[in-house]
């Protein structure tokens, strides 16, 4: 088991078959806080453990989707949590993907004004990003995330057991977070890639624990350096901007990993075009999505005005001009963490990446 911390207040544990270990520790009254599928592959066992050990703990769980991410959704957490008489000195604990850790995390930020928040991802997605840097939230009819906190859990244990039951849309999802780690900060992460296909497709547990690991340790220290989004941690949308439009386009049609995935290969295009990138290194990037299988199918028809708007509305965009992360070479972006662009280059990017 490897064990280290981000920032001053989480505590992280990797390892396979540590969740009953003893790690957790809840302190005071304790809800487990699940959604339905996770609920049933791993809920109701581990609840049952857990009160073995003799821990005053509920299990709460709601519907599984994003569309469940929802102020509804917590509120209705929330009067649960009230009728059982939890507190100010109680510990949520969040197992699930991304929109559990998200939703619970945002529960644990406001409940009492605050209270203890520990989180179990599920999700490859989640172990290597969503779990990671603070960011808590909730959708509204508006768009994603758009009303949340920064509420760091305090302890996260990452089990790798959990990713034996997970379909391959979700390990793609992932996967593409660990590519653009790669691609933003880390040559060595890139090669290890670029040489394991077969390990991937085996799902060698080595390899993934290491690939989990050094993603983690990327994430940390782009959040410890900018734990409020202020800067720095806009390296981690490399692929986001195009991805996110495409993703809001299709109606979330598109997987958020093929979208970023087709994000990563227009925006290093741009990277290319305007002198950044050289050629070479724009390839390795497009030939290690197909390496790993991304499928890199573009949306059709492709609805040019919704797509635009979905570009104006991105967050990093200043006065609707949309800014990109740009690469320097496979492993380090441009100084000012994004820029914006000409509108022409954007349009032959998808132009060059339809092809
Ligand atoms: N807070 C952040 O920094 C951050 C970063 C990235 C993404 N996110 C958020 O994360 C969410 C996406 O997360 P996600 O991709 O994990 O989606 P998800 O939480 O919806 O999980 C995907 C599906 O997999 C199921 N599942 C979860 N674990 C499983 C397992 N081990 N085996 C089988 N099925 C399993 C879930 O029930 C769900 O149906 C989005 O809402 C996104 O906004 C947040």
């Amino acid at each position: 088991m490897r064990t280290f911390k981000i920032g001053q207040n989480t505590d992280v544990f990797i390892g396979r078959d540590i969740l009953r270990q003893g790690l957790l520790k809840p302190k005071g009254r304790t809800a487990l806080i699940t959604d339905s599928h996770v609920e049933k592959l791993f809920g109701l066992d581990l609840i049952q453990h857990f009160r073995k050990e003799g821990w005053n703990i509920e299990l709460l769980s709601f519907p599984a989707g994003e569309k469940h991410k929802t102020r509804e959704t917590k509120a209705a957490l929330e009067d649960q949590l009230l009728r059982l008489n939890f507190g100010r000195d109680c510990t949520l604990i969040a197992l699930g993907g991304g929109v559990v850790t998200d939703l619970v995390g945002f529960t644990a930020a406001t409940f009492c004004r605050g209270v203890s928040f520990y989180s179990i991802p599920t999700t490859l997605l989640g172990m290597v990003d969503a779990s990671l840097g603070g960011k808590t939230g909730v959708n509204t009819i508006y768009g994603k995330n758009q009303i949340g906190a920064f509420y760091p859990a305090h302890k996260i244990i990452i089990d790798l057991c959990l990713l034996d039951a997970l379909p391959e849309r979700e390990w793609i999802n992932g996967m593409a977070e660990i590519i653009k780690y790669g691609a933003i900060a880390s040559p060595a992460l890139f090669d290890m890639l670029e040489q394991s296909v077969e390990k991937w497709a085996m799902r060698d547990p080595e390899f993934l624990a290491e690939i989990i690991f050094q993603s983690i340790q990327i994430k940390k220290s782009v959040v410890e350096e900018d734990p409020q989004e202020t800067g720095l941690r806009a390296v981690l949308n490399f692929g986001h901007t195009i991805g996110h439009a495409l993703e809001t386009m299709t109606g979330y049609a598109l997987s958020h990993g093929e979208a970023i995935a087709l994000g990563m290969i227009v925006e290093s295009w741009m990277s290319q075009q305007l002198g950044l990138l050289n050629s070479a290194e724009m390839m390795r990037l497009h030939c290690l999505f197909k390496k790993y299988n991304f499928s890199l199918t573009w949306p059709d028809p492709f609805d040019a005005d919704s797509f635009k708007e979905a570009l104006s509305r991105d967050k990093k965009a200043k006065d609707a001009e949309p800014r990109f992360v740009l690469l320097k070479a496979i492993g380090s972006v441009i100084e000012e963490h994004c820029r914006k662009v000409p509108s022409e280059l954007i349009y032959a990017g998808l132009k060059h990446a339809k092809l």
